[in-house]
């Protein structure tokens, strides 16, 4: 299901949050031993001084461990939650490859929305639990207010909604989180649940939206169509239990402390009230409250990791009023997955949607909890049921549309996408969809609403323009389809490349030569036909060394071009393309990049091989350089009777600052 981007061939995907969180805890945990070595030294020296024989010997193994020591204490920093923004922004910049694949073609990553949170875009988890379910990822492009939608798109009549199943009705919330796939059953269960029939259907009348705990990130905005939950506004249950009630006035004591957000006042209050009254799931839920806020206020996270602690126990409490069982799991949740935790994020959320198995909101954060972990199929399952439930609703259709889109099924994808995003609703105004949605229809031979979808969402804000259609934008940038080299500052290494153009040639042509399996082939779905392979040399500015010992001429050219070695936004890589490859139209994840191409090998037979960008066709020449910015729609045809081969480098976008091109996170 994953696809990525030709620039993220190498080693994506195993790279789950998990391992990334593990290599966070990893190098703690080595931190902290390095730290215990560095105590254990201590005393070695005071031995040393007595065994003067040993001396010398003592006092340099003591100067080792110091200097490991010292260097991993500087290295990663202090070990809490300000450490922890530090390193996540570290493993972003060098565990490069299992990255950029959470960026492009904007997926839901496991690696993409926990570093974000952790690392520069957001610092506070009250925004982290606010924002970062429904934000794009570095969307500078500021979102414009919401028009309503003029234009609606015909649907399928021919209904599908099946009748309630209540066998099925639990199966969303199987404690497996990897179920087994079922082809023919997922068929029933995406067909169950086909929207594309009720659009002219009166909305069916829903109870009100439950009010939503403060951090639930499930809140929804547009009241007509509010889901059919369990709990309604008009009687909003009960979080207290028989043994809170006899400390009531105890407990809103500190509850004021809370409402005025003295955090560690409040924390010493309720630890001690819930030892005195260890009963109290009341007490014991606001000790969680006030650790959090203390682990908010003061960056800390053991103390957020002692809140994760004591919200789970106050959701096993035997006595513990249901009400607050979800509170606490819900504040359990967006804590674990704001440390990256996204297991027991996604364990917490199959419990709460144990307990509430109707309830849209958690039912659409348990998708994307399965979404974020890479699990596509149980994510499936559980928009079904959403959909089941209520029809109209905007998330689950989004996120439908987008599971299915991902699967390579695009027409079936398109009704979902379309009445989703034309919900408005909160979660669904976002570039990924309308992209997929595009692309879906483009894909499906609906050209002409393709690029009404694609103007929408430039008219949104979402997209630069219908052509320049990059997520990851920084939008002071100047952007237009082809650039000079001068323009884009780079004459000298546009001479350089073409000086050297058939020494660049005869190594590639040599590794082709010697094994075309050495070239990655193609698996971001946005070939349409044909064969396309790379053989990347420099990738999120970080050199692949062992592709470079087969080109190393090469590569010692690019190293003296350091914004293209060096840009953390790009790639550098030969592109071979046979005949009859037709490549969609598409378009590269940010604008902070240029491309440069170096026709290397280019036949003129046939209907010989052009690129056309934002409507502009270019054919490459042997021997020279064009630059044109793939953040804008471009499609590639290869109708020549043999190979094309082709040097693509990345470069800075001239407009980007030294400091960004430190900063910015790499792709
Ligand atoms: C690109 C691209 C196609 C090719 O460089 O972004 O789509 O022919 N290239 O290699
Ligand atoms: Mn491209």
């Amino acid at each position: 299901m994953t696809s990525i981007h030709p620039g993220n061939l190498h080693g994506t995907g195993d790279r789950t949050n998990k391992s990334r969180y593990h290599y966070a805890r990893q190098r703690v945990q080595e931190a902290q031993k390095s730290k215990m070595e560095e105590s254990d030294g201590a005393r070695r020296e005071e031995t040393a001084r007595k065994q003067t024989n040993n001396g010398l010997i003592v006092i340099l193994i003591l100067m080792i461990v110091l200097t490991w020591g010292i260097a991993a204490t500087a290295y990663f920093g202090v070990i809490d939650y300000k450490g922890l923004v530090v390193r996540g922004s570290r493993i972003k910049v060098t565990d490069a490859a299992g990255y950029a694949s959470a960026l492009y073609p904007f997926q839901y990553d496991s690696a993409r929305h926990p570093l974000k949170a952790i690392g520069k875009f957001l610092t506070s988890i009250d925004d982290y639990i606010t924002n970062f379910l429904f934000s794009s990822e570095v969307s500078t492009n500021s979102l414009k207010k919401h028009r309503p939608i003029v234009r609606t798109i015909p649907l399928n009549k021919e209904s599908n909604i099946v009748k309630r199943d209540t066998s099925k009705s639990e199966s969303v919330v199987s404690d497996d989180p990897n179920p087994t796939k079922k082809p023919a059953e997922e068929k029933d269960v995406a067909k169950a649940s086909d929207p594309s029939n009720d659009k002219d259907k009166p909305r069916k009348a829903k109870s009100p939206q439950p009010k939503q705990p403060k951090d639930s990130s499930t809140k929804k905005t547009k009241q007509e169509t509010v889901k059919t939950n369990e709990s309604t506004k008009k009687k909003k249950p009960s979080t207290v239990s028989e043994e809170d009630k006899k400390i009531l006035n105890k407990l809103k004591e500190g509850e004021r402390l809370l409402e005025k957000k003295k955090g560690t006042e409040a924390w010493k209050y309720f630890k001690k009230l819930s030892a005195d009254y260890p009963e109290s799931p009341k007490a014991r839920f606001y000790r969680g409250k006030s650790e959090a806020m203390v682990a908010e206020q003061q960056k800390s996270n053991p103390m957020l990791t002692q809140a994760i602690t004591t919200f789970t126990e106050v959701s096993e409490m035997s006595n513990c009023p249901k009400e607050l069982q979800k509170q606490a799991l819900i504040a359990k949740g967006e804590r674990e997955s704001f440390l990256g935790r996204m297991k027991p994020a996604l364990q917490t959320q199959i419990e709460l949607a144990k307990l509430y198995p109707k309830d849209i909101g958690i039912l659409n954060k348990l998708g994307v909890r399965y979404l974020m972990l890479g699990k596509n199929t149980a994510a499936k399952k559980v928009y079904a049921e959403v959909l089941r439930l209520s029809p109209n609703d905007g998330f689950a259709l989004v996120h439908m549309g987008f599971i299915l889109k991902n699967a390579g099924e695009w027409a079936e994808s398109v009704p979902y996408l379309m009445r989703g995003t034309e919900s408005n609703e909160q979660g669904t105004q976002e570039g990924k969809f309308y992209f997929h949605l595009g692309d879906a229809l483009y894909r499906t031979n609906q050209t002409k609403e393709a690029e009404q979808v694609y103007e929408k969402a430039a008219a949104k804000g979402l997209f630069r323009s219908k052509y320049q259609r990059s997520l990851y934008n920084v939008d002071r940038l100047r952007g237009k389809p082809f650039w000079t080299p001068e323009e884009a500052g780079v004459k000298d290494y546009v001479r350089r490349l073409e000086l050297n153009w058939k020494l660049i040639r005869d190594e590639a042509m040599a590794i082709l030569n010697t094994d075309t399996g050495l070239f990655d082939g193609e698996s971001e779905s946005l070939r349409d036909t044909g064969e396309w392979k790379q053989f990347p040399l420099f990738q999120r500015g970080r050199k692949e060394e062992a592709n470079c010992r087969r080109t190393p001429k090469t590569c010692n050219i690019l190293e003296r071009m350091p914004n293209a070695a060096g840009c953390r936004r790009g790639q550098v890589k030969f592109s071979v393309m046979m005949p009859g490859t037709h490549v969609w139209p598409h378009t590269g994840p940010t604008n902070c990049r240029l491309r440069m191409h170096l026709g290397l090998v280019i036949p003129t037979t046939g209907s010989g091989t052009r690129l056309t960008c934002a409507g502009e066709m270019r054919t490459w020449q042997e021997g020279k350089v064009w630059i044109f910015d793939d953040s804008f729609e471009h499609e590639v045809w290869q109708q020549a009777d043999s190979l094309r081969l082709i040097l693509i480098v990345d470069i800075w976008h001239p407009d980007i600052t030294e400091h960004e091109k430190k900063t910015l996170t790499a792709i």
